[in-house]
């Protein structure tokens, strides 16, 4: 059986090329991972998924425990069988979503009840349950069950905030049930106050993790004060254990937090903007539904291996998004995917050359000369 393990298999400053094995599969690093929230990364096929260079998809504990409930997925084989993805599975523990979807939450020191979006129903997440749903879903990686302190916050909010998921990330490894394969990563919190982020990794390294988590960002802070928080984290955490950034970001934000010794990313952003028309590109972001593309013959991206580039034009997609086509969604989700499997690596393969400067240099020089 393998263990869970991270293999450091090259650095260039700060940036790091490796390599995470869990029960269902290795993860080179850094990577990106697709979010596949209800069980399907939306739009995609879990083989299209794969056919992108993606190794990993995150599920939410909020969403499976509210439908079709984790008791229920475990019946059927957990969720690796249920979604027929066979590699590794992140899951997010759920106090996340319940902030930004459930209503009428109730916080208190144990734990958070609140209402489903769906039909009201009344629900509780506890660091033990949220443990107990994600096993139940088989998570190859558990996240801690934490809170993500809003932005803005003061500092004695932060660290009230702070010192609340750190008595939650202790009940969380308590409650995980250790297996070979398998790992639970710590969050570290304290907004964007250095200090507060220093008794944070201090508290979750006292604890003991398979990995390290950095929230509570990308919540409004900008890039400037995001990459100025991870310049005070990333160094605090150890050099031997993979480290996430939770819920990032556009591209730019992804080379930058590599470039600060980030391994692990997952965002909404690619999957969310392929459905509404929005394709990333090395030249940036374009708009399908302008009409500038409406009799334009060439692929969308050059040189891109994914089906809306390699089969269609820019023309028909344009079509597609105007005539609200349901492949117009897919076929830009795919190629969403594909463009930040494809930023990964190549990030992989510039750290492991030691051309990661150059790389990124080359990467903000296309971007800011936008599409043509
Ligand atoms: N997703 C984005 N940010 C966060 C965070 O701070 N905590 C958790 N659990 N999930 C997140
Ligand atoms: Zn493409």
């Amino acid at each position: 059986m393998t263990e869970f393990s991270f293999e450091l298999l090259a650095t260039d400053g700060a940036a790091r090329r490796g390599r995470v094995h869990t029960a269902h599969g290795a993860i080179d690093t850094p990577a990106f991972m697709p979010v596949g929230t209800a069980g399907t990364v939306k739009a995609m096929m879990p083989a299209s998924v794969a056919a992108t260079g993606a190794q990993i998809v995150l599920g939410n504990t909020y969403h499976l425990m509210l439908r079709p409930g984790a008791e229920r997925v475990a019946r059927l084989g957990g969720l690796h069988k249920f979604m027929n993805w066979p590699g590794p599975i992140l899951t997010d523990s759920g106090g996340f979503q319940v902030m930004s979807l459930a209503k009428l939450r109730k916080m208190d020191a144990d734990g958070v009840t609140f209402q489903s979006h769906h039909d009201g129903s009344k629900h509780r997440l506890t660091p033990e349950s949220s443990m107990e749903i994600q096993r139940l879903l088989d998570a190859d990686i558990t996240m801690a069950f934490d809170e993500c302190t809003p932005f803005p916050a003061t500092h004695g909010q932060a660290e009230e905030s702070m010192r609340l998921s750190m008595r939650w990330a202790r009940r969380s490894k308590e409650a995980f049930v250790a297996r070979d394969g398998y790992g639970l990563f710590g969050i570290v919190q304290g907004g964007v106050y250095p200090d507060l982020r220093a008794e944070s990794a201090k508290a979750l390294l006292e604890i003991g993790f398979e990995g390290y988590a950095v929230g509570g960002l990308a919540v409004g802070e900008g890039q400037d004060a995001m990459f100025s928080t991870l310049d005070v984290t990333t160094p605090l955490l150890p050099g031997d254990k993979p480290r996430y950034l939770m819920g990032v970001g556009r591209p730019s934000d992804i080379i930058g937090a590599v470039g600060r010794g980030i391994d692990m990313f997952d965002c909404v952003m690619p999957t969310r903007s392929g459905r509404t028309a929005q394709a990333f590109t090395r030249r940036g972001t374009v708009n399908l539904r302008n009409a500038r593309h409406q009799d334009d013959p060439r692929p969308l991206e050059e040189d891109c291996p994914c089906p809306a580039c390699r089969d269609h034009s820019r023309a028909y997609l344009h079509h597609l998004i105007r005539s609200e086509e349901i492949l117009g969604p897919m076929l830009l989700t795919w190629h969403n995917i594909q463009a930040y499997q494809t930023l990964m690596a190549g990030l992989r393969s510039a750290i492991a050359e030691g051309r990661f400067t150059r790389f990124a240099a080359e990467a903000a020089a296309l971007e800011e000369m936008g599409d043509i």
